[in-house]
């Protein structure tokens, strides 16, 4: 292991820059010399690729974002262009390539690597923490962070208006976000994918116990339909008369400098895949009861985690409907 590329796919999540540092740091303690692709898949395609240093990584642990820039890369699921890939990294001597990013970002990975690409290491970032394998996503405890700042602040005003507010939160279609969020917020209701309730059923619950209360919280995941929240309320009102403000919170959820946790883990995550670079192993680097490991890439029919712990949902006597 010689040379490697380093590149960021995919939504941006906060500890990115963490994993490249660790990562960089670590591989050239190893004598690895290192690249980074510029804008995800992207890099590797237009072949804008930038050597990186000690020095390059120096004083980027604490900011959001990816200083690789990345991107959604729908070209790479085309063979022709991970074909085009594949011949500019053997051209240019690479021996290994670390993605960070998630199960999308992966899959292209894997397809490239199956196909005759040199080994390649995954860490999971998102904001979701949906990704099938692991048990964290860098990114995640950020952004509940930032949302549970956001809900605190919009209780002071809930509170003094006498107001029910509705708050939507990132997550795809998972509804991990939404549920820590929604507990650590106290909120009265959190709406998750994994666990629809109908219109009727929950205009009902609202009827019988928000319609006595003066102000309360309801938290929201996005559950694929980003804004939907929006329809909703208009729902709840026209069924019950109960008026709901509508709070999106939205990319806000994916900035913002890491936290602790978000920062070592990214640090943890980022040497252990040069520690499994090393090997010439194909495997995405994962967190499983607490300890940092490499596991295979989620297949691409299993490759979402969804929340599943509907006990948590009782907490605050928390919506929970199957
Ligand atoms: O996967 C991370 C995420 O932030 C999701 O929570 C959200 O649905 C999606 O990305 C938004 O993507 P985009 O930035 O492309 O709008």
């Amino acid at each position: 292991m010689k040379k490697i590329i380093i590149l960021s796919s995919g939504g941006d999540a906060p500890g990115m820059n963490a994993a490249i540092r660790a990562s960089v740091r670590s591989a050239l303690h190893n004598n690895i010399d290192v690249f980074g692709a510029i804008n995800g898949f992207y890099g590797l395609i237009r072949e804008e690729i930038i050597p990186l240093s000690n020095r390059d990584v120096g004083n980027i642990i604490q900011r959001g974002g990816t200083i690789l820039k990345t991107g959604r890369c729908p070209e790479f699921r085309e063979k022709s262009t991970r074909d085009q890939v594949r011949a500019f990294l053997k051209k240019h001597a690479i021996d290994g390539l670390l993605i960070l990013g998630g199960d999308g970002s992966f899959r292209g990975a894997t397809l490239l690597q199956h196909e005759g690409g040199p080994p390649i290491v995954g860490v999971p970032c998102t904001i979701d923490n949906d990704i099938t394998g692991s048990d964290y996503t860098i990114g995640f405890d950020t952004a509940r962070n930032t949302a549970l700042d956001a809900i605190d602040k919009i209780r002071d005003t809930a509170f003094s208006l006498d107001r029910h507010f509705m708050i939507e939160v990132m997550g795809r279609s998972s509804g991990f976000l939404a549920v820590d969020v929604g507990i650590a917020g106290g909120a009265e209701y959190i709406l998750t994918p994994e666990f629809p309730i109908k219109i009727e059923a929950l205009c009902e619950k609202l009827k019988n116990k928000t319609s006595a209360k003066q102000g309360s919280i309801m938290v929201v995941a996005e559950a694929d339909q980003p804004a939907h929240s929006i329809e909703l309320a208009k729902q709840i009102k026209q069924k019950t008369g109960i008026d709901y403000r509508v709070c999106i919170l939205g990319h806000i959820q994916r900035g913002g400098s890491p936290t602790v946790q978000d920062r070592v883990m990214a640090s943890l995550m980022g040497a252990k895949a040069i520690e499994i670079l090393l090997q010439k192993q194909s495997k995405m680097i994962a967190e499983k009861a607490g300890e940092i490991i490499a596991v295979d890439f989620p297949t691409p029919e299993n490759a979402t985690r969804y929340f599943n712990k509907a006990e948590l949902l009782k907490i605050n006597a928390v919506l929970c409907e199957v």
